[in-house]
């Protein structure tokens, strides 16, 4: 089979890492969550008693760290992360995190490592933009700000989180203007990526939306 990279964006809870693990699943390709890399220095940060503002501390911790690839999430040192990365202190963060462009850069290197090695779905902010310019298919998907906040509500609610519509709502906002503003490799979408407006579509719909897309690079249609 032709090797593929698929790149897919957008801010909070559009349902990126959800369907991109789908679409990896039906394709049998690598998925490589990026959101979870940032989370995981984070994360690791707090752990150690780092200063999390301190860019060069951090940016330490990054570029030590060893990052592999896991069915159920992203390890760390040979270490799976899961419910632990996903508080919202972690969430808020990790977007402070991201900023630094020390960071970026260790990351963005590790995960293009990732993609040269194997095909790849890879979800994130810049994935489309910056990391893997030329990716096969490019997706960009959305929804209401509304919609994201009760969806990432239901979720922890579901883990058993004592979570807050209007807290939750307010860190979704605050962390994509910080996304969307940061100087380096801000969320935006790519010229060439495929927007898809989750706002009233189910996981499946989103789904099969994407496949088509690949199916039609597969097939070489352009
Ligand atoms: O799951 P959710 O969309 O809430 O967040 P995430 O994808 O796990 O990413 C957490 C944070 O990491 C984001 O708010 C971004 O600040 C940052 N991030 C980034 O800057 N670039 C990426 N490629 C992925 C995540
Ligand atoms: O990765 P990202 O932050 O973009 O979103 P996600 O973690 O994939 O999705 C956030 C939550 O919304 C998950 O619990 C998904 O199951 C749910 N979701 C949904 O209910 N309907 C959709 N159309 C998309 C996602």
């Amino acid at each position: 089979m032709k090797q593929l990279q698929v790149a897919i964006d957008g801010p909070a809870g559009a349902g990126k890492s959800t369907v991109a693990r789908r679409v990896a699943g039906r394709l049998g390709l690598s998925y490589v969550d990026t959101g979870a890399m940032y989370r995981a220095i984070a994360w690791k940060a707090l752990q150690e008693n780092l200063n999390v503002f301190d860019e060069e501390a951090v940016t330490q911790l990054a570029e030590q760290l060893h990052f592999s690839l896991h069915p159920q999430g992203v390890m760390v040192n040979g270490q799976l992360l899961k419910e632990e990365i996903r508080t919202q202190e972690i969430s808020s963060l990790a977007s402070a995190i991201a900023k630094m462009p020390g960071v970026r850069r260790i990351l963005v290197n590790k995960q293009r490592d990732i993609a040269a090695r194997q095909s790849v779905v890879m979800d994130g902010r810049d994935i489309g933009t910056h990391v893997l310019p030329e990716a096969d298919v490019k997706v960009f998907l959305t929804a209401t700000i509304e919609e994201r906040a009760l969806r990432r509500y239901k979720e922890l609610k579901a883990r058993g989180a004592d979570v807050d519509l209007d807290g939750l709502r307010e860190e979704i906002r605050r962390r994509d203007e910080n996304d969307r503003t940061r100087k380096y490799a801000p969320l935006k979408q790519a010229k060439d990526a495929v927007l898809i407006d989750t706002t009233h579509l189910s996981i499946d719909e989103i789904v099969e939306s994407i496949m088509q897309l690949c199916r039609h690079k597969l097939g070489g249609g352009e």
